[in-house]
């Protein structure tokens, strides 16, 4: 099986635990990057039975409307019973690293509102300890070197994110090296830092549920 065929099939896998669980008339929240396109393609099948969906990026918030999905403002939504999202990195806990397409700010904030966080990844995102894939940060412009200088002295070897910007109009950088023993102890430290909007360790906040892509079929923890 390839890698995308393992995607559309944890999609799969998610839209069926969506439909099973999760009542009809309520808002899904949607992830960001090539997993969460194929659940969003799958979901479209069922759309009916949603009020609608809040997005975690504007390239979600397009891909949900092209299919005639309501796309709500999170302000005026309270309730999100599942929130659907791939990762980069995922560990035994169902911490992760997210971020790699750059909307992990937004993907934080819906996750938090959301009950369930169903995480949807193929084989390969699954690690013992993570930080082999680089931490993203988002930062805000004016504090790129303030940060880029207290990662270093976090152990870290930040890259700054060449010609991308975030929604929010802020900048990543990518942080190599990082000794991830305790994620949610980092993730608590790198957010203190002045200027620094969030970071891709969601370890604070962690999956509840993990569909994960093998060749032998997809696997649910949590
Ligand atoms: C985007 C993310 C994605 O969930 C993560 O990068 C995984 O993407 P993909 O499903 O394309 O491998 O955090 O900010």
């Amino acid at each position: 099986m390839t890698q995308d065929e393992l995607k559309q099939a944890v999609a799969q896998a998610a839209v069926d635990y969506v439909v099973e669980q999760v009542p009809e008339g309520s808002i899904i929240g949607v992830g960001t990057g090539s997993t969460a396109n194929c659940f969003i393609d799958a979901l479209a099948k069922h759309r009916d039975r949603y009020r609608g969906a809040v997005a975690s990026s504007e390239a979600t918030h397009k891909r949900l409307a092209g299919h005639g999905f309501t796309v709500f403002d999170l302000n005026d939504v309270d309730k999100i019973p599942v929130y659907v999202d791939g990762a980069d990195e995922i560990d035994g806990g169902l911490h992760m690293i997210k971020g790699g397409g750059g909307a992990l700010t937004r993907e934080k904030i819906v996750a938090a509102v959301a009950d369930c966080f169903v995480c949807i990844a193929d084989g390969s995102k699954l690690v013992k300890t993570l930080g082999k894939f680089l931490l993203p940060v988002e930062v805000i412009p004016m504090a790129r070197a303030h940060v880029a200088r207290q990662l270093v002295a976090l152990g870290g070897e930040p890259f700054w994110r060449q010609g991308f910007v975030t929604d929010n109009g802020n900048v990543i950088l990518d942080v190599r090296g990082l000794h991830i023993s305790d994620p949610k102890t980092l993730e608590t430290q790198i957010n203190q830092i002045a200027g620094v909007v969030t970071n891709g360790l969601f370890a604070l906040r962690p999956a509840n549920v993990l569909l994960l892509g093998t060749v032998q079929g997809v696997d649910k923890h949590g």
